[in-house]
This record gives structure tokens, sequence and C-alpha cells, in this order.
């Protein structure tokens, strides 16, 4: 039993510790891994391929318990049996990009990565919730659903919600105002095909489209969509992750706390949007179950067919690519 400080109704009760694995303890995960100790999630275990790397990480983290106040077990492994009975999974294992790369370049390299990983969770973590990061996204979290045979609420792909974060960042700095009052909405598939939605982006309830002119606004469009790429040159090693894990973070807590957090985030469609048998990001209810509702916003046709033809682009490549 463990003291868990949730920011659900259950505040400071004592309940059963939860236990969170984070697959791949690179960059996106060890962050991720950071910010929910940080958050009190639960107990944690980084897995990696290379052992020493994981206990590295874990030991590291550990010792900063003592300095931040956080005191959840953090353990490193290479052993899929470390991660037994673990309530949520965060994969992030595979490779990022480097300049040059889309990350539909990483499908075959990454798509051997989450079988075997996919593999192991299904037959040791039968009962989790599965948070994908691992890229492409939205076409890894299909793979991966189909490698457990979870029902697809238990598997979710993050990208949305770091998309959103990016447009919030730059539709704050465009205004002049704090990010605290920045909603914004980024739909459809993590990669160059994804939608921006800026009816659906705000500032204090009132849409950008009565902040902005249009050039900023399509400016700010152009600059999240791309926005992944640009942390890529700059980096030239790697991708981002600060934003990255810290998004896959607030989804693992969304569940573990049962927050039923509106979040876009991408799912499995079966008719939603006119859409079917595919992953893309749509706004969804988060909670215990994980995926609890998927929302279908009414959409103007030119919206809509944006987020048809990025749905479109991730299935021929599910197809021609990964044989579905
Ligand atoms: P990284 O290279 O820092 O870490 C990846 C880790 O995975 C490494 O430590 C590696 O040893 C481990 N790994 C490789 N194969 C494994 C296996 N079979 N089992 C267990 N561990 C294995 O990379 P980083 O920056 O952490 O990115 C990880 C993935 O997340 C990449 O595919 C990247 O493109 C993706 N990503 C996705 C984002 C999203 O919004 N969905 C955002 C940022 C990154
Ligand atoms: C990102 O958007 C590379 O998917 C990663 O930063």
């Amino acid at each position: 039993m463990k003291h868990l400080r949730g920011d659900s109704e259950d505040d400071f009760m004592v309940r059963e510790s939860r236990k969170i694995a984070v697959i791949g303890a690179g960059n996106v995960g060890a962050t991720c891994a950071f910010v929910m100790a940080e958050r009190k999630l639960g107990d944690i275990v980084l897995l990696d391929i290379y052992e020493g790397f994981a206990k590295g990480k874990a030991l590291d983290m550990s010792q900063g318990g003592q300095v931040l106040n956080y005191d959840g077990k953090i353990t490193g492994t290479s052993k899929y049996e470390d991660i037994a009975d673990a309530d949520v999974v965060v994969v992030t294992s595979g490779f990022p990009r480097q300049p040059g790369m889309s990350r539909e370049d990483l499908i075959g390299k990454n798509a051997e990565i989450i079988s075997q990983v996919g593999a192991g969770i299904r037959d040791f973590a039968p009962n989790s919730i599965v948070i994908m990061v691992t890229n492409p996204l939205d076409l890894m979290t299909y793979h991966m659903q189909k490698v457990t045979g979870f029902d697809s609420n238990r598997v979710i792909g993050q990208a949305g919600i770091l998309d959103s974060a990016r447009m919030t960042h730059f539709v704050s700095k465009a205004v002049g105002c704090s990010n605290e009052d920045v909603q914004a909405m980024v739909l459809g598939g993590h990669g160059d095909t994804m939608v921006p939605l800026p009816r659906y982006t705000t500032v204090g309830g009132i849409p950008i489209t009565q902040l902005l002119a249009s050039e900023e606004i399509n400016a700010i469009s152009e600059r999240t969509a791309s926005g992944g790429g640009e942390i890529v040159k700059l980096l030239e090693r790697g991708s981002a992750f600060y934003a990255p894990g810290s998004a896959a973070a607030i989804m693992a807590e969304s569940v573990l706390n049962d927050r039923k957090r509106m979040l876009p985030c991408s799912a499995l469609l079966s008719g939603q949007y006119g859409l079917e048998d595919v992953y893309i990001g749509v706004p969804v209810l988060l909670g215990k179950n994980g995926v609890e509702r998927i929302v279908e916003l009414e959409l103007e046709d030119s919206e809509l067919e944006s987020l048809q033809s990025s749905a479109n682009f991730y299935k021929s490549q599910l197809r021609d690519i990964l044989g579905y």
C-alpha cells in the first residue's frame, strides 16, 4: 500500500500501489517515467534491450526522488517478467527520426520492435492499458493492437496532446497571452497530414478565428504540422522528448486516476467520421478503461475531407507496407 497523491476526488487516500511499465528507456521513455514519478502515479519499471541503460536511468531517477520528494519504486530491467501485471504500459521503444527522415521512414524497423514488445505485453501484462508513442504513431498503434489482441479501447496512441501543445505554444506567442488560456485542437495522423482545427482552437473560450488574421492562423497550422521536423533539424540527432514524454505521462495519469480527461489521442475508429479500421487522432475520453468514448465533432466539409484523407494515407500504408 502506498500514499499516492492524485488529482481526483480520492486525493490523499491510501490505495494499492499501481504498476507502470515503460518500454524503451531512451529520451522519451525516461522523460515520461520522470514525469510520472514526480506526479506520484505508481511504481515504475523501465524496460530496455540494454539492461544497464534501463537500470542506470532507474537508479538515477530513484536518487532524484529524495530531492524532489517522490517515493514510488523505480526499477530497470530487460526482462518481461518484471513488467508482470502492470496496469499501464507506455511503449517508446524504437528508432527516432534523424534529419531528412520522415516518421514513415521508420516503419519497417519499428514494426519488428513492436511485434516483439507486443508479445511481451500480451504474455506478461495481459490486463494492461497500452499507451503507444513509437513512430509512425498511428501505424504502430494499429500494429500493437493486432499483436496483443487487446480490445481497442485498451491500446491508445499519443500524438494529439503533443501536436495540440505545439499549436498552443504558437498561438500564445501570436496572441501575446498565457499558454494557460489557450486550448488547441489538432486531429488526424501524427505526420504531415495532421489536421489543426482553428475553429476549435480558443483563447479564453474565444475562437482564434476572431483573434488572429487568417495568414497568421495558416502559418501557425503549417508550423504545427512540421513541428516535430523543426526540432529534429535543430537537435541534429534524435527527436523531441520533453513534450512527447510529458504528453504520454498525462495520458497514463488520466487512466490510472480515472480522471476522464477529454484529450486528442489516436484511437481505432469504427464508423466515426465515416472511417473504419484505422487508428487516427480524434477527441477521446480517457479513464480507467482506456478510451471510454470517442467524440465526433461537427466538421465543415473541408475539415472532414482533411481528416479522411489523413486516415486514408495511413490505411494505404497499413495495407501496402504492413500487409494489413
Ligand atoms: P531513443 O533512441 O532515445 O530511445 C529508444 C529506446 O528504445 C532505446 O533506449 C532503445 O535501446 C530502446 N529499444 C529499441 N528496441 C527495443 C526493444 N526491442 N525492446 C525494448 N527497448 C528497445 O528514442 P526516443 O527519442 O526516446 O524515441 C522513441 C520513439 O518515440 C521513436 O520511434 C520516436 O520517433 C517516437 N516519438 C514519438 C512521438 C509521438 O508524439 N508519438 C514524439 C517523439 C518521439
Ligand atoms: C515529434 O513529433 C518525432 O514524432 C516526433 O516530435
